[in-house]
Parts: structure tokens; sequence; C-alpha cells
């Protein structure tokens, strides 16, 4: 196997509060001010109490607890919260004001509800593959969005005044086998171990947690599977070498709920904080730490500085952020409380009022976003925006209001409009507006007739798929798909669900100007693409409680597309095969505890990485979309503005928040003017890729470093720039262990998509 051991690293590095500073020396004298057993009441959670997770008060220092909730787009299970769009949905709007716009409103309701530390924002997985179940949490396959994301949107949910949780770190990059597993002659077969070479390491899946990192994220939360053989949370590399010392990260590393396979070795690899505390979420199981962790600090296996570090790392983001002054009370209905009979330590967590209403005026936002969303894919002769049609017709199970319930946790659910999807990245809907809804308000103000079908089985069959259709066809058909995908299982297809391709195929053969739409939490191939009744094709993603009113928005023209995927739509399942999900029947009955590897063997190349390199045509490139109007791009401009001598390797420098900060100095900036040349108002993605020579291992041809969005109505242009740090135009040397800038030029490529370059250039950076 390509990368199946880890170094150690120890010791632990100790936090010294770092632009924390004044809420260090809060933590500190809090925690000098504690027993031992009042430190080891932070460390460890209690399954029983209001959140999803839940650090126990201390009621003799005046310490109300903490309350931990999921997750990444809602706080989740909570009454009265808004179920805001994907993280895949915000990465698809490549606009990084909504980004954090979403950040404040998610981190504001976290705060009105009483949880201190939201379970989200999600880097991992990255989305290596397209049959990961949990892709959509997260924003995007390509680092340098996730990045800027992870940085919006921690920034954001942490200026409201809610701790965020950068999570899963790291190579959580499949569902199958995360946990481990008792085999049929009882054998515990480990956790998927994911083999990442260092180079792959640090320019791929550890990238955007250096975002986070250097956003100053609270806590950071370890992973269930194996990373090169060792446990992500006993991790000595991952914790203690890449998080802690190389990134700089002040803050606490808590487990994902369950991850935690031992004791001692935990705490000594970098763990801080063990959820949600027993094993096995019982009410009755011991916990590796717990009392365990007592003894072990009395027989003298681990020290108590180690300890003191760890309440510490904890209490360090509740004092800056101000937790300790006038946090709003927990609200009771907004978790776990009655799922697990018991509560001894209920009364000593501080409740106000239930059903509080934390909604605010987020469904603007939530609506705005949905549309920046939503990508249009195809539009043959001006099919969209829709013009005041005589008749409408809406197709698919996909298109109605949900008829098994608000609370969106059983899967495959037959009849209603996916907004969110499934597990513990899902959110309570308090409504939601279905695309049918929507529609037949929208179509009223022309007295369209608005006919519906919402039978997939019916629909599949052309004869029947029109059969109470009157006048037949309608002058457009909206055809509406779904994808359910949920953490803990990968996905076995990348068709939409309930029988798709048949529907697609029967609504087209019947109607001319077919038009399908898909809320979908990841990339789906599309056999229907180049139908040619399908006339025009729009994804959706998972746009949250305002779906139908976001895609309206688009469909009419009232707000012009400009959302580009953060990701790319290939012609055939097949051409996904370089990152696929380790899985087999050999290994689903196996006896042997380590049989479960999965080797990242294509490295760098995922996703346009990959297609680029080998040279594939794409059904719809990363970074694409149409727009109703027409961009062109001139004048590409490169300018050094650092100032100093460039040098290959960074300056040596103290270590910060997200590691040696001359990393992030703009050394560059490269500029191009964009200019709206169609015939309406509307918004352009300009993207900048960059061409680092060569190396070894095979290197990707280009990848993103830059992209803004620019509003402009037709005929108007402007200025776009984008900053190139070190880090942007450095590559991981793994024999220097070193962020370097190779020798030769840089090729510079400005477009509107990875396959859309308008303009080329190159430079020598030193
Ligand atoms: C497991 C999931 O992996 C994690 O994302 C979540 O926050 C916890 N469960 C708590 O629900």
């Amino acid at each position: 196997s390509l990368f199946t051991s880890s170094p150690p690293l120890y010791p632990s590095p100790a936090s010294a509060g770092i632009g924390w500073e004044i809420a260090f020396a809060q933590a500190d004298a809090f925690v000098g001010n504690l027993t031992l057993d009042e430190k080891l009441t932070l460390l460890t959670g209690i399954a029983q109490g209001p959140c999803v997770g839940n650090i126990p008060a201390i009621p003799r220092v005046n310490f109300q607890g903490l309350c931990l909730q999921d997750g990444p787009l809602s706080i989740r299970q909570a009454t009265y919260a808004s179920v805001f769009p994907a993280g895949l949905t915000a990465a698809a709007s490549w606009d990084k004001g909504l980004i954090y716009q979403r950040g404040l409103y998610l981190g504001a309701e976290f705060k009105a509800k009483g949880a201190h530390v939201a379970l989200g924002p999600v880097a991992g997985p990255l989305g290596r593959s397209a049959y990961g179940g949990r892709g959509w949490e997260g924003f995007s396959p390509d680092p340098y969005l996730t990045g800027v994301a992870m940085e919006q949107t921690i920034s954001a949910m942490q200026m409201s005044g809610v701790q965020a949780t950068a999570k899963h770190f790291i190579g959580n990059e499949q569902e199958t086998q995360r946990n481990p597993s008792i085999s049929k002659n009882g054998v515990t077969i480990e956790s998927v171990s994911a083999n990442i070479d260092d180079r792959t390491m640090h320019e791929l899946y550890l990238w955007p947690f250096a975002n986070a990192v250097r956003a100053g994220v609270a806590s950071v939360m370890c992973s269930y599977n194996r990373l090169n053989s060792s446990y992500s949370c006993q991790n000595s590399k991952a914790l203690n070498g890449l998080l802690k010392e190389e990134l700089g990260f002040q803050g606490y590393v808590m487990s994902d709920w369950e991850a935690v396979h031992a004791g001692v070795a935990t705490v000594e690899a970098g763990l801080d904080m063990n959820m949600p505390g027993p094993v096995g979420f019982g009410i009755t199981t011991p916990s590796f730490w717990g009392s365990n962790l007592t003894m072990a600090v009395t027989n003298g296996s681990v020290s108590e500085v180690r300890i003191d570090d760890m309440a510490r790392r904890i209490m360090t983001p509740y004092f800056h952020l101000r937790q300790n002054i006038d946090y709003p009370p927990i609200d009771p209905e907004s978790g776990d409380i009655n799922s697990l009979g018991v509560h001894p330590y209920l009364d000593t967590f501080k409740f106000g009022p239930a059903n509080v209403d934390v909604r605010g005026t987020h469904a603007q936002l939530i609506r705005e976003l949905g549309a920046a969303g939503t990508v249009l894919l195809k539009n043959i002769d001006g099919t969209l925006p829709l013009n005041a049609p005589k008749t409408i017709g809406v197709f698919g199970n996909d298109a109605g209001d949900l008829t098994d319930g608000l609370y969106p946790i059983s899967d495959k659910y037959e009849y209603g409009t996916l907004a969110v999807a499934g597990g513990s990245g899902t959110g309570r809907l308090t409504y939601v507006v279905s695309p049918l809804d929507a529609l037949k308000d929208r179509a009223a103000r022309d007295g369209s007739l608005v006919q519906y079908l919402l039978n997939n089985e019916l629909l599949s069959n052309p004869t029947t798929a029109f059969q109470s259709i009157a006048p037949s066809p309608p002058e457009v058909c909206l055809v509406f798909l779904k994808t359910w995908m949920q953490e803990g299982e990968d996905r076995t297809t990348l068709l939409a669900d309930w029988n798709s391709t048949a529907v697609v195929e029967s609504v087209a053969s019947n109607c001319n100007n077919t038009v399908v739409i898909t809320h979908t939490g990841g990339m789906n191939v599309m056999p229907w693409a180049n139908h040619p009744n399908v006339t025009a094709i729009v994804a959706a993603h998972l746009p949250g409680q305002e779906s139908g009113n976001s895609l309206v928005d688009i469909l009419y023209g009232d707000v012009n597309p400009s959302g580009k995927l953060p990701y790319t739509i290939a012609h055939a399942e097949e051409d996904y095969a370089f990152a696929a999900i380790a899985n087999s029947t050999q290994l689903q009955e196996t006896e042997d505890p380590n049989a479960w590897q999965s080797d990242f063997k294509e490295g760098l190349l995922i996703d346009y990485r990959h297609f680029d390199y080998y040279n594939r045509s794409v059904l719809y490139e990363f970074g694409f979309g149409l727009s109703y109007t027409n961009f062109s791009m001139s004048n590409l401009n490169i300018r050094n503005v650092y100032g100093n001598k460039i040098t290959a390797r960074p300056l040596p420098a103290p270590i910060v928040p997200g590691g040696n900060p001359t990393l992030y100095d703009v050394l560059f900036q490269v500029t191009a003017v964009v200019t709206n040349t169609g015939p309406v108002g509307g918004a352009a993605i300009p993207q900048l890729y960059v061409s680092l020579p060569q190396r070894q291992d095979p290197t990707p041809l280009k990848v993103l470093r830059g992209f803004e969005k620019v509003s402009l109505q037709p005929g108007e242009d402007t200025t776009v720039t984008f900053d190139l740090m070190r880090r942007d135009i450095s590559y991981w040397d793994t024999k220097h262990q070193e962020w370097i800038i190779g020798g030769g030029s840089i090729g510079v490529h400005a477009g509107f998509s990875s396959r859309d370059i308008r303009l080329v250039a190159s430079f020598s950076p030193m």
C-alpha cells in the first residue's frame, strides 16, 4: 500500500493563545483555579444533556457548560430555525459576500438558541469521490474554493459569537467503513484507512483547513477514518504535527462522535475533547477518558501540564468570543433532550424559553443564495428565461411539497422536493417553498395554466406520462429530479433517483421543450443531457427552505443566473473511477482487521485536475455556468506587488494560526477587464487558474487560484484583481518539508470556467 504508516510526533504542542492573547490569559486564570476533577470535566462530554454534545457546568466557578449542536447548514434539530442552502450550493455561488452573510446568520441562530459551538463548516470530505455521501455538506473538491468558503464562513459565524468547528480532520472521503465493524467471527475490523501521501495532503486535503485555522476557528473535529493506518483522533502526525505545529492551531481538537478508540494515546496525539464522551452514546457505558483519564493523571501516565493545555485550548475561544458574558440560555426544543432517557446532569444547564424563533429575516438571504447557487447548464434558443408561457407542465416527485414530514431524516422519501439532504448535516424545516407552489404563484401573474404530474411511475412510461395533460404538450415542460444523499452511506449510482432517466426521456418524447431541474448534493451524470428535446438544464443543488422562490427567480429571469459548477459533470459514471470508494464483497466479508485500505493513488489529480491532465472531454466542466447575458475579458496584466526580492522559500517567521505568515504574502496581482457584452444586466464570475511547473509526481495542469463575482449592466466593464499569495504559487516539497516556489515560469489563465479560458500569460516569479 501507498503510505501506510504515520510518523510519531510528540509531545503535543501547547497552545500559547496566539492571536487570542487576552482570552488566553483569562483561560489560564480560569483553569488555574480549577481542581483536577473540574479540569477533566471540561474535556469529556456527557451523553445526557440538551445538546448533541454537552460539557457540563461547573457551578462553583460559575461556568455554565458548553452546548454543541449540529450542523453545517442549520441548527439541525431546533424548532423555528432556518434551513440555509447547503455548503455545496454556497460554493456554487462563488460569492464571497453571500457566503459570509450565510455564516453570519447561521452563527446568530446558533447563538440565539444557546449553542456555544456549531459543528460546522465542513472541508472534509473535500469531495475526492463523486460517490461520497457527504460531499454536499462541504463546498467543493477544489481546495482553493473550499478554503475561501471556509474562511468566510468561520469568520462570519464567530463574528456572530458562536464557535465554529472545522470538520472532519482528515481524509474522511468515504462513508463506507468509516467506523469499525465486527466480522462474522467476532473480529473487530478497523475503519478504512485513507492513505494519503505528504504532497497530496498539503496541496489538497490540508489546504482548506489551513484557511480555517487562519480564520481563527475555535475547534477542529477529527474524523472517524484512519489516516495512514492510525485513527485520525490519535494520529500524532496529523494533530500534533500538521494541525498544531505546522498550522499553529491554538484552539481545541474535538473527536467526532465515538471516533475515540483509546485513552492515553489520544491525549498524547493531540485530542483535546472527547465527544460524546462515553463509548456508544450510552448512559451507563464508560469512557476512554472520564474517570480513566483521572486515573491516568494520578498514576502519572498523562501529565497535568497536558491536561492544563487541553483545558486552556477549550476555554480560550470561549473567552475570546465573550461567551462568558450574557450568553443566551439553551432553548430546550433544540435537540437531543429526550432521546437518552435519564438526564442526571440536566439541571446544571441553563435553560431559557422553548421554541424561540431565531429566523429573523434570514429567508431573504436564503432565497438570494439559493438562486446564486443555481447553475444554468444548457439553454437552447433562449428557452429560459420563461416569457409568460400559456401552459406550463410540472413533472416529477421532486416538484411538490413534502408528504413525509419536514425533518428529512428518513431516507428516500418519495414525494417532496429535496431542499436539504440527510444525516447530521440536515436541518429541521419550518416550511419549504416547493417549486410547484412557487411556480403556481408566479404563473398566476401571467395567467399561465400550470398542470402537474408528480408520480414518477406514471411519468416513466411515455404513454401514461401525459395522460391528464390538456392541452398537450404544454408550451414548456419542467421536469424535477432529486438525488438523496446522507451521512453514513456512499452512493451506488450517480444517476438521479426514482427512475430519473426514464422520466426525462418519457417527458422529452412528449414535449420538445423540456427543461430539467436537478436537486442534488453532488455530481450526477446526465445521460439525457444531449436529448434534442431537452432544451434547458438547471442544477439547483440543495437550496434550503426557499427552494421554489430561488428557482423561480432564475427561471423567470428576475435573477440572471451566475452560479458555476464547483465540481465536474462527466459524460459517464466510469469517468469518475479514478477516485473510487474502497468497497467490495471481499472487504465486506473480511476477517482481517486491517483489510480496509483506500490508497489515494490519484494524488493531486481529483475532479477537474484529473480530466484536464488526461485530456478527457467532460459534459460540463468545473467552473461552468451560463448566463442570460454574455461577458468578455481583456487586458490581462500581471504585476509584482511584493517590493522585496522573492525567494524560493518563505521567510522564516514565528508560526501563527494558518502557519508561516509569509505564505500569505501577496506577491503578484493579476488584473483583467470584464465587460458585459450582452443584452441584460448580470453577474460574471471571472476565474484565475495558474500552471505550476511539473514535478516528479503528476502536477495538475492548472489550479484555481482566484475568483470574483462582478455585477455589470449591459455595456458596462470593470477591472477585477486577483491576489496571488506565496502559497498560491508554491508546491509542497516533501524533502525539505516546506512550501517552495519552483524554478521556471508560471502560466496564468483567466476565463469564465476551467475550460473557457479567455486570456493566457506567464511570468517568472524569481
Ligand atoms: C457524526 C458526524 O460525522 C458529525 O459530523 C456530527 O457532528 C456528529 N455525528 C454529531 O452529530
